[in-house]
């Protein structure tokens, strides 16, 4: 039997950041969940770290939740995204609260403590600023070597969302993700051009969620109302695990601009077949939807 995939997921939960641990947690043959690590963005990390452990528990998984940098890089964070993720970053929707708390080590320590534990297997997975896992590639150099790839949501091949050209995750803290593309860790990249188009409407989930658990199925109804059709775009990145043909790949080596201050941000890939980036690109709505109503049969009704 093939041995689930060992994950880190780094976040700053986020109602897109929800659909992406219910699609993480609801395949354990696949995926074994070693520690979630949060970042904020969306919201603070204070508030980013209590919605991980509660969507955690609404999903009925223990992994640890360690907390990340209160900042980005080079400068704070900015207000809470309340148009995108609500005051409370899940849609103002209160989820019941878990009895667990989050973990006294910091993300960073974690990662490479769980990047050493996997012997180079480790894959992490970004659906927020990248700045831990930044902060860990620099305080520990060797982790280089002992994280198999990065799947990453984030950057662009076509326009931003914070700017012209710089998708939030990138943009918010471009030096950060400078780190990440410098490394020499293979990196894909699922950026917002290819995530956009990865929607699954209202009337789509309602169709598909009839099975599915009515606590859970409400849950995902208010979320999905809230966003007025902007797309899931974090679960969207991760449904590339399950199903690498959701979307094509170009082959190549992603750059960062970090300079000049209008195009801060902007992701560009240089394609080369000796590239260790992959950025993706043409998705295929109907195989991400198949993928999101897989998700959803396996949280029956009890
Ligand atoms: O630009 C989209 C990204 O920014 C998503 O990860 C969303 O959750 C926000 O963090
Ligand atoms: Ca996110």
């Amino acid at each position: 039997m093939k041995k689930p995939l060992p994950i880190v997921l780094d976040t700053d939960p986020g109602v897109d950041d929800f659909f992406c641990l219910a699609m993480l947690c609801a395949f354990p043959e696949e995926f074994s969940l070693r520690a979630v690590t949060t970042i904020g963005g969306n919201n603070s990390t204070e508030v980013t770290t209590k919605n991980a452990l509660d969507i955690l528990a609404l999903f009925g998984k223990d992994a640890p939740v360690y907390p990340g940098a209160d900042h980005f890089t080079e400068e704070e964070f900015g207000e809470p995204v309340v148009f995108a993720h609500g005051h409370n970053g899940l849609a103002d929707v209160t989820l019941s609260a878990s009895k667990r708390e989050p973990e006294k080590e910091k993300a960073w320590d974690a990662l490479y403590q769980i990047a050493k534990e996997e012997n180079g297997e480790l894959v992490v997975v970004t659906v927020g600023p990248q700045t831990n896992l930044a902060l860990a590639l620099l305080k520990y150099p060797s982790l280089k070597t002992k994280i198999r790839k990065i799947v990453m949501m984030g950057g662009t091949l076509g326009t931003g969302n914070i700017s012209p050209y710089a998708e939030a995750n990138v943009g918010n803290d471009a030096i950060a993700s400078r780190v990440i593309f410098e490394s020499g860790i293979p990196v894909d990249m699922i950026g917002l051009d290819t995530t956009r188009q990865c929607k699954v409407s209202l009337e789509e989930f309602e169709e598909m969620s009839e099975k599915t658990d009515p606590l859970i199925r409400e849950i995902m109804r208010r979320m999905i109302t809230f966003r007025k059709g902007e797309a899931m775009h974090d679960a969207a990145a991760f449904s590339t695990l399950l199903d690498p043909e959701i979307v094509s790949w170009k082959t190549g080596t992603i750059h960062v601009e970090t300079e000049t201050p209008l195009k801060k941000g902007r992701t560009t890939i240089c394609e080369t077949p000796q590239g260790i980036h992959r950025a993706a690109y043409e998705p295929r709505r109907e195989r991400y939807k198949e993928v999101f109503g897989r998700m959803l049969e396996r949280y029956p009704v009890k």
